[in-house]
């Protein structure tokens, strides 16, 4: 599918939503109102493919709203899901810095609104602004400490561990107030996704959550999770190191 783009207004009239993104935070306000008039605004409804793994990158995204599903297909059609970027972050730079192909695909999951930056203008920022090249360093690294987690994870826990640690994760970095207590993942992600992400089977996952809905340990509605006990989930991980 072809990537429907929408401007949805000028980024240089909007400098203070970058300090929402890490890493243009530190930047001094002029050189903001410089790099805003380089971002071009883009809108995307949800299901769009961003990009595909392999194609050329020319691009770096940042999310303003809305979620970005990052994935690597395989030829039967299953994915593996590397990591679901939310407002705030960024997404494409790989490509960007090290010359190679897209080291995924990227497909949004919800209506979604974000800048991209070119590839000229993301090497000149980091050239300019060793802040900058800073936080993407610190990006790249928390990247590197959360897939060293699920390699550990994919080798050490069996199936509930491996959903109870994602789910705590997702309820981490997304969480809001369930509407009846507990913490909800603010994320639409089917089971198909949570079964993409911890490499198991759609059934099992499925499985899995209706035997933690029936303890009233998680609650599933319209695919959302929200976490009742926490502490439930932690114990199918906690003899992990
Ligand atoms: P790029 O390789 O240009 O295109 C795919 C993008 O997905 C990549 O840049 C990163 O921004 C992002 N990405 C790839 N692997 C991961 C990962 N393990 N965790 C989070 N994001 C990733």
């Amino acid at each position: 599918m072809v990537a429907r783009q929408d401007a949805v207004g000028n980024p240089a009239d909007k400098p203070d939503l970058l300090m929402l993104v890490p890493l243009f935070s530190g930047m001094p306000p002029q050189l903001l109102g410089e790099l805003a008039r380089k971002l071009r605004p883009l809108r995307f409804r949800a299901g769009t493919a961003i990009f595909h793994a392999d194609d050329v990158g020319s691009m770096l995204y940042i999310i303003i709203k809305g979620a970005v599903k990052i994935f690597i297909p395989s030829t039967d059609g299953r994915e593996v899901v590397l990591a679901i970027h939310r407002a705030g972050d960024l997404f494409g730079e790989m490509s960007l810095l090290d010359d190679e192909r897209r080291s995924a695909s990227a497909t949004t999951l919800e209506d979604t609104e974000m800048f991209s930056l070119s590839r000229q203008d993301f090497q000149d920022v980091l050239t300019r602004h060793p802040e900058a090249m800073r936080a993407i360093v610190r990006v790249l690294v928390r990247r590197l400490r959360l897939t060293n987690q699920s390699i550990q994870d994919a080798y050490l826990l069996d199936v509930p561990g491996r959903l109870a640690r994602r789910l705590l994760i997702l309820a981490d970095e997304h969480g809001i107030d369930g509407e009846h207590g507990g913490v909800e993942i603010g994320l639409k992600v089917s089971q198909q996704d949570l079964a993409s992400m911890i490499g198991a089977s759609r059934v099992a996952v499925n499985k899995q959550l209706q035997a933690w809905r029936q303890k009233d340990i998680v609650d599933v509605r319209r695919q959302r999770v929200t976490i009742l006990k926490p502490e439930e989930l932690e114990h199918h991980f906690a003899l992990s190191p």
